[in-house]
């Protein structure tokens, strides 16, 4: 099969990549600015601006990939608030790009949402409940979802959570929690926000088994819901370190740009049941995670 990932660069795409790495599929894998260490017999790896519209299109209209992975997003959640033009660029029109070009070339589309996309009042949402965005970020993520939608083609999107990972890739809830725990420094963490926290690796295996199974519609693929505190905790027990260190915190102590939703964690119960891949256990997330940490000191 030949493969565009967009944002392979990134904290979930680069995961994506390795999981395809030496497969007999071609990879193609575009990124913005930085280019992550991860060489393949079958990746070839393509910087793009996703703001430039025509480039985009050309160049899949000339791989003319049997699939598409868009995982490129401006993620900044405060930063979409500040500059919505460039989130508005990124989030939405290269999405709609893309959803018109998977139609031109014929090709399964898998479009990685989010949590966001719900105002957080209920918590365990399922595929069947309606999105209703508070901030620019979620707003911009459900437009895409529409443009997909709004095109003829074999889709999946894919709503996920608190991302997390170690190594490779930006700073996130996971390594932070784990890079002052290790150096013995406290930690605040929210206990009344309430997300689905999500281990990239487990994230990518489950992306990369759809690419066979092809669902025709959204899923939810996240973690077990939990609070922010309940997971820094659950990392510094299973990881080794000092719980004591996480302290507890409430959203007002922290100023943040754009609202965040109270409790976004995802019912994952439809993709549960037709995924392989265990995405979903604490255990075995914080199991991966644990080998990831160690392999990183070795
Ligand atoms: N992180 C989370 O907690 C979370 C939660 C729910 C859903 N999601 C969704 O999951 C997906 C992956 O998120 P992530 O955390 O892996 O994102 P990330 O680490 O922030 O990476 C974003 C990726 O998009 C690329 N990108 C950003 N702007 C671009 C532009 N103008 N042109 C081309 N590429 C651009 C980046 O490229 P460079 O790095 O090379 O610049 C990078 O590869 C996104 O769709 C996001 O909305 C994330």
């Amino acid at each position: 099969m030949k493969i565009v990932i967009t944002g392979a660069s990134g904290l979930l795409g680069h995961k994506i990549v390795s999981e395809l790495k030496d497969t007999d599929n071609e990879i193609v894998a575009l990124y913005n600015r930085n280019k992550p260490p991860i060489e393949g017999r079958n990746i070839r790896w393509v910087s793009i601006d996703l703001e430039d519209l025509v480039r985009l299109q050309d160049l899949i209209l000339k791989i003319r990939p049997n699939a598409i992975i868009h995982a490129g997003s401006y993620t900044d959640v405060d930063g979409c608030e500040l500059n919505k033009r460039h989130a508005w660029k990124v989030n939405v029109e290269a999405t709609r790009t893309i959803a018109k070009i998977s139609k031109v070339v014929n090709s399964y589309l898998i479009y990685i949402s989010t949590d966001y996309v719900f105002d957080g009042s209920k918590g365990r949402y399922s595929e069947t409940d309606t999105p209703s965005p508070i901030n620019y970020y979620g707003l911009t993520k459900l437009l895409g979802e529409e443009a997909i939608k709004s095109q003829d083609i074999l889709y999946t999107i894919v709503r996920t959570s608190a991302i997390y990972g170690v190594g490779y890739g930006k700073v996130n809830f996971g390594k932070y929690i784990i890079e002052k725990l290790s150096r013995k420094e406290s930690i605040k963490a929210l206990k009344d926000q309430y997300v689905s926290p999500t281990l990239n690796t487990l994230l990518a295996k489950s992306i990369v088994e759809l690419l066979e199974i092809r669902y025709p519609g959204t899923l939810h693929i996240a973690g077990e819901r939990m609070s922010r505190y309940q997971f820094a905790k659950t990392v510094a027990e299973r990881l080794g370190f000092d719980p004591s260190l996480v302290v507890e915190a409430y959203e007002r102590d922290f100023k943040w740009v754009a609202p965040r939703p109270r409790d976004s964690s995802l019912d994952c119960g439809r993709a549960r049941a037709i995924l392989k891949v265990d995405f979903y256990s604490t255990d075995r997330a914080m199991e991966v995670l644990r080998e990831e940490y160690r392999s990183l000191g070795s």
